[in-house]
Order: structure tokens, then C-alpha cells, then sequence
């Protein structure tokens, strides 16, 4: 028997579910054209004064504008037929450091869309899909929706959460940012700790391209240098620090990963592991943060794992029990969880 309240509630959620699926491209369109922050800097705009502010042809503004107002991601005051960006909506969509700015994960959606078919087809024959072969901007969009939170949380809390590290740091440390990506955080480090030296590394060139680019615009060259190594291989030892920012489940022998980290630290060396926030269980995250992140870990993770030796598939939701598995497994006798965020958590390993 069909419970009529619960089709209701059920069916809400899906009218829901569309029109935020409906909404990616619509919101890309307004990040693109600097809608967002053409609004948020200017105030509350009729569509003509927003058009003639934007550039952008009326018509279509019109309809983009009523669509935002139905999303609640805009208001509108019908006396005045203006639009506005609330605060809390301008700290979502406008300004780039807020810790809530959201661009990143939109442009996500979009590469998990455009993937569709490339990971249909690896269900099917149970293949990896390496890292480099993934479609869209797909690096671009990953560093962009991790870049808040590291901005938000790393130099202020995470690393005052690890025992002693920030002292070395600011004496002068060696430090290794392994599966650095667009180097976000390895930048904001270097900027951190001018007397410290940062090296990072990934295995996916042009990615380290894009971190030696934003090294030059940030002015942290004379501390910062990026290089092309895999987890594994990386060479420099007697390292201070080493931290996996969100990509040590991404690896496809994380365990062979953390043996390496082992024997490159100094004997009284961290490890800071950063990996997305989970519960041990299934059911611990089923709400909506572990349902984006098994999105991503389907589409991304799982099959960049399964497409390197061991392909250990460890998944975004990981958990922390899982976790230190592969992490003692590699030779640390020590783990904590330092601290958290609703998207993150901080484990600390040491010898
Ligand atoms: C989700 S991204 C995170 C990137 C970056 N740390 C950040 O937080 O923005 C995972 C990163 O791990 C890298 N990666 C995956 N497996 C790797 C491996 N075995 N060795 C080195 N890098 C690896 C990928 O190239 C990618 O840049």
C-alpha cells in the first residue's frame, strides 16, 4: 500500500533534488558573467539597472534573475522589483574566502554530469580511470572547492591542533605536501611560515604546473618548490612535516603511501592527514554531506584508486577506523584525530 503523506514527502524531495540538479548551470552562468558579484557589490537592481550594470542582455537576465528568486538564492521585493544577494546567500556564491563559498562544489556537479559515461562504463568491467583522464576541468573544480576550507582552518586551527609542529614551523621546518594538486594549500603554508621550506608533490604534471604558477603569483618561490612524484616515490627525507590534503582514499595503495611517509620523517616527524569527514558506518553517513561526498568518491575517487597498483578503493567515506588501518599498517604506532570540520577531519600520525 502506497502511504499517500509519505509519496508527498517523497516527491518533495525530488521536486527539490531537480531544481538544484536544474540549478548548476544557471548558477555557473551567473559565477562566469560576475553576476554574483556584480549584485553583491553594487546592492538591491531592477533588471534594467542590472543589465545596464552587468553588460548583459536584458531578456535573458530577466529569466536567469526569476529562476535565482525561485531558488531562494536571490530575494525580490516585489514594491520595488528589485533583486538583492543576502549576506548569507553573498557568502555562498560572491565572496571567495568565506568559508561556505560554494563555486567549487557547482563546478563539480558538472564534471560528475559530463562523467557520466566514462563511469558507466567502468561499472561494467570493474577498470580504474586514472586521475589524468578525467573530463572537464575536473583539477580546476577540485582544488577550487577544497581552497575555502584550507584557507579557513589551516593555518588558524589545523595546524595549531598538531603537537609542537607550529614551533617548527616558525623556527624554520622541512615540509612535504603530498597529492598537493593545484597547491593551494602548500601556498598557504609557504605565505605562513616564510622561514620554513615547502616542497609538493603530485603525480599528475599538469596539476604541479598550476601549483608553480600560483607559487610565482603569491611570491613564494625562494620556500616553495613542486615537483612531479608519486606517494610512493617522492625523495626527500628527514622531512618535519608531510601532510595528505583530502587524496590519501584517492591513492591506490594508501598503506605502501604511509610506509613511504614513515621513512621520510624525521624520527619525531607528523604526519597530518586530512580526509573528508565519515563515520566508521553506512549509516553513520547517510545525511546530506556524506551523500555529495559518495557522489564524488563513485564518480572520482573509487575509480582513481582502482587504476593504481593495489587499488585499495578506500572511497571518500573512509572513516577514521579504516583509516588507521592503512595508516599503522604503513609503521605509525601513533594516530589521533586533532580536530574537525562538518567536512573534514584531521588525523595526526606519528612514529
Ligand atoms: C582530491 S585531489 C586533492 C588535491 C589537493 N591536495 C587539494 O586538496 O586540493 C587528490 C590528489 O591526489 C593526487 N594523487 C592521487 N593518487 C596519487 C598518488 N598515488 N601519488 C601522488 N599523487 C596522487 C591526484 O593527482 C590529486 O591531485
Amino acid at each position: 500500500m502506497v502511504d499517500d503523506a509519505k509519496l508527498h514527502e517523497f516527491m518533495g524531495q525530488i521536486l527539490s533534488d531537480l531544481g538544484g540538479a536544474a540549478s548548476v548551470a544557471l548558477v555557473r552562468i551567473g559565477d562566469a558573467l560576475g553576476l554574483y558579484k556584480t549584485l553583491h557589490e553594487r546592492g538591491p537592481m531592477t533588471v534594467a539597472e542590472f543589465a545596464a550594470a552587468s553588460g548583459v542582455n536584458q531578456r535573458y537576465l530577466r529569466e536567469w534573475l526569476s529562476h535565482q528568486a525561485a531558488s531562494n538564492y536571490l530575494s525580490y521585493d516585489p514594491t520595488t522589483q528589485k533583486f538583492a544577494l543576502p549576506s548569507e546567500q553573498a557568502m555562498v556564491f560572491a565572496i571567495e574566502d568565506s568559508p561556505v563559498y560554494m563555486m567549487g562544489a557547482f563546478d563539480l556537479m558538472t564534471w560528475i554530469t559530463e562523467s557520466k559515461d566514462q563511469i558507466q562504463a567502468v561499472f561494467l568491467t570493474g577498470d580504474g580511470v586514472p586521475w589524468s583522464d578525467h573530463t572537464s576541468c575536473f583539477f580546476c573544480a577540485v582544488a577550487r572547492f577544497f581552497r575555502p576550507g584550507y584557507h579557513n582552518n589551516l593555518v588558524s586551527n589545523w595546524l595549531p591542533a598538531l603537537d609542537g609542529v607550529v614551533g617548527k614551523l616558525e623556527r624554520g621546518a622541512k615540509v612535504a605536501d603530498v597529492g598537493c594538486g593545484h597547491g593551494w594549500s602548500t601556498v598557504m603554508m609557504a605565505e605562513a611560515f616564510p622561514k620554513s621550506q615547502f616542497i609538493g608533490y603530485d603525480f599528475h604534471a599538469s596539476s604541479i604546473e598550476h601549483a608553480t604558477a600560483h607559487a610565482r603569483t603569491h611570491g613564494v618561490t625562494a620556500n616553495t618548490r613542486f615537483e612531479v612524484a608519486t606517494a610512493k616515490g617522492y625523495p626527500e627525507k628527514d622531512l618535519d612535516l608531510v601532510a595528505f590534503f583530502d587524496c590519501l582514499h584517492d591513492m591506490g595503495d594508501p598503506a605502501g603511501a604511509a610506509a613511504h611517509v614513515h621513512q621520510s620523517l624525521k624520527p619525531d616527524g607528523s604526519w597530518m592527514i586530512i580526509e573528508p569527514m565519515a563515520g566508521d558506518r553506512l549509516e553513520d553517513n547517510l545525511n546530506p554531506v556524506g551523500r555529495i561526498y559518495y557522489a564524488g568518491s563513485t564518480m572520482g575517487c573509487v575509480p582513481t584508486s582502482l587504476s593504481q597498483e593495489v587499488g585499495a578503493a578506500l572511497g571518500a567515506q573512509a572513516g577514521e577506523a579504516r583509516l588507521r588501518e592503512v595508516i599503522t599498517a604503513g609503521g605509525f604506532r601513533n594516530v589521533r584525530r586533532a580536530i574537525e570540520t562538518p567536512f573534514n577531519m584531521v588525523l595526526e600520525a606519528t612514529q
